[in-house]
């Protein structure tokens, strides 16, 4: 698939058909999930494959999200923030979220070009993620992703947000593009 077809072929799917996901679609898009950016290069997301009945129904239980505990598998992604925070202080704290954010939309996309679907979940209790999985204090659980086949293609396509919303020039809330200078060469 062609780059912009999965951009925008991308969804959040909430329903899930009873077929299960061959794991092995799912490692390649965490493998593609390696291809990120990351500050002084030390890599910081890391994900969990979930597949046992039980810590799915908790997990979905944390999320507060029933079709949560639909799917075959969920991954779990958290970030370890000792090596960053110690080399760079702080403001290290958002460059973890920003790496997260990053790996993430490369296995969202790699899982949509596999005929994949997922959802982005932000919303659980962490404490009830860190029991199930046995994460430690000093990890961040950064999201949720229940995987599985679309159910059904929704019938409408949710309205995206148009560029000239999103695009100032020179400063910010400008939305007018000046004519661009001319360099000689
Ligand atoms: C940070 C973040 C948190 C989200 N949390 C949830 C969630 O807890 N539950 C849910 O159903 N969807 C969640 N979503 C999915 C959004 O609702 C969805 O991306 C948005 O409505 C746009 O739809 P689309 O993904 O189909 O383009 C989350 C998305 C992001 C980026």
């Amino acid at each position: 698939m062609e780059l912009d077809h999965v951009l925008r072929a991308r969804r959040s799917v909430r329903k899930f058909k009873m077929r299960s996901p061959d794991w092995r679609d799912i490692l390649e898009a965490i493998d593609s999930a390696r291809f990120t950016p990351m500050a002084g290069n030390n890599y910081t997301p890391r994900f969990i494959l979930v597949s046992e009945a039980d810590k799915i129904k908790k997990i979905a239980a944390a999320t507060q999200q029933a079709f949560v505990g639909t799917a075959k598998y969920i991954i779990v992604v958290c970030s370890i923030r000792e090596r960053p925070i110690l080399a760079y202080g702080p403001q290290a704290e958002n460059w973890i979220k920003h790496q997260a954010g990053a790996a993430i939309q490369n296995f969202m996309l790699k899982l949509t070009e596999k005929g994949l679907s997922t959802c982005w979940i932000s919303h659980f209790v962490e404490k009830i993620v860190k029991e199930t999985l046995s994460i430690s204090d000093d990890i961040s659980v950064e999201a949720v992703f229940p995987i599985g086949y679309e159910f059904e293609k929704p019938k409408t396509r949710k309205a995206k947000i148009e560029l000239n919303s999103i695009l100032y020039f020179e400063k910010f809330g400008e939305k007018r593009m000046k004519a661009l200078k001319r360099f000689d060469v």
